[in-house]
């Protein structure tokens, strides 16, 4: 598999590429499943649909890994929070979490609960073709307590550093709780056939420096070296957003950087290649044109010449991105990488 050789560092014959989010509402073909299975979280539970909309990008648009087809909110819906994905408003929790009392009713077994998403995966790398990788993933530890503790998406994250600051071993108990759930998790989804394993870091910026690698970057380390220990084959992938800052402090025993698109990719290389492979980082937004598509695919191909890489968006593709224009992407990237 290209996209595994590359998370490797081995030599390649072209840039492996996929896209954050490529399972998704541009795709006419993922609208009408999703219509058929009903709501987003009845998708994400039925694992024949979320199977077949986890290879529909493969077959469209012919990237080199699929990425299961999921949500990072599936772990705490399945520790015991009620959930809900309003439309319009994202994912919303009814009763958010207040207090010791409340992380302590969290089910710790609940990735037992999670056989949708072994299903899912197992069904998917049976229909995908033995050259292209099949991605699991997760939410890291800090992103996932934000919406646990917000109730849903914030601008500003204040009641979650208001216990980061007033009560932090409080916030470190529920950290650590998720990490236990969430090595596990990865675990399972790697004996169910994921080829690799992807840790999102959405709101890493909402912290300073030394509070990110306290409260989030440990705890994705913790996990990694937990998948890297018992499963060394499975390249760990991490993506925190939005930290350009911060990169000279990024340490351990991790595969790939999955690059957003604010930090600039000189930058990341300077800092992490060739110890980590860089992963990403076309602004999603320059999809919506070919022109803007070509000048950045360029600059990064040649920011990125002999160094490891796979390309990628720099966070997940939009709903309303012409299906041509992605297309578009994937094969200019194949065609100006192939050596
Ligand atoms: O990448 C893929 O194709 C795999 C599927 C995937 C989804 N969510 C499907 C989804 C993955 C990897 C995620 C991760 C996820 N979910 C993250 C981390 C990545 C990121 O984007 O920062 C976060 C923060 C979430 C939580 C979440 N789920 C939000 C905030 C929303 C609402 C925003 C939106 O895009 O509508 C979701 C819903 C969601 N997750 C959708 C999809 C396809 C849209 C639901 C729909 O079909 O209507």
């Amino acid at each position: 598999m290209i996209f595994i050789d590359a998370c490797f560092k081995k030599n390649v014959p072209y840039t492996p590429v996929w896209m954050m989010r490529q399972a998704g509402r541009y795709l006419k073909e993922y609208m009408k499943v999703r219509e058929e299975a009903g709501d987003f979280l009845s998708l994400c539970k039925d694992y024949k649909r979320a199977s077949e909309v986890s290879l529909q990008p493969v077959d469209i648009l012919d990237v080199d890994a699929a990425i299961i087809f999921s949500d990072i909110l599936v772990v705490p819906l399945e520790m015991g929070m009620d959930l809900k994905f309003e439309k319009g408003d994202g994912p919303v929790f009814s009763e958010p979490l207040k207090s010791l009392e409340d992380i302590d009713k969290l089910d710790p077994n609940a990735y037992k609960k999670l056989s949708y998403v072994y299903d899912a995966i197992s069904l998917t790398r049976e229909k995908l073709s033995p050259n292209k990788a099949l991605i699991g993933f997760c939410g890291s530890p800090w992103t996932l307590a934000t919406y646990m503790i917000e109730a849903k998406g914030s601008k500003t994250y204040a009641k979650c550093k208001k216990l980061i600051y007033t009560n932090p071993s409080l916030m470190h108990t529920l950290l650590k709780k998720l990490s236990e759930i969430l090595k596990l998790y990865l675990e399972e989804q790697i004996k169910a056939g994921a080829n690799a394993v992807q840790i999102f870091d959405s709101w890493a910026s909402a912290l300073e420096k030394d509070i990110f690698f306290e409260f989030s970057f440990k705890y994705m380390i913790e996990i990694s070296n937990y998948i890297k220990e018992k499963y060394p084959h499975i390249p760990v992938i991490l993506f925190p957003k939005g930290i350009s800052g911060y990169l000279d402090g990024i340490y351990g025993n991790f595969d790939v950087f999955g690059v957003d698109w604010s930090t600039p990719l000189k930058t990341a290389k300077e800092f992490l290649s060739p110890t980590y492979t860089l992963q990403g980082n076309m602004e999603p937004c320059r999809l919506y044109d070919k022109q803007a598509i070509k000048e950045s695919v360029c600059d990064i191909l040649e920011i990125m010449k002999n160094k490891a890489h796979i390309f990628n968006l720099g966070h997940g593709i939009l709903p309303d991105i012409p299906v041509e224009n992605a297309k578009y992407f994937i094969n200019l990237v194949k065609e100006l990488s192939s050596k």
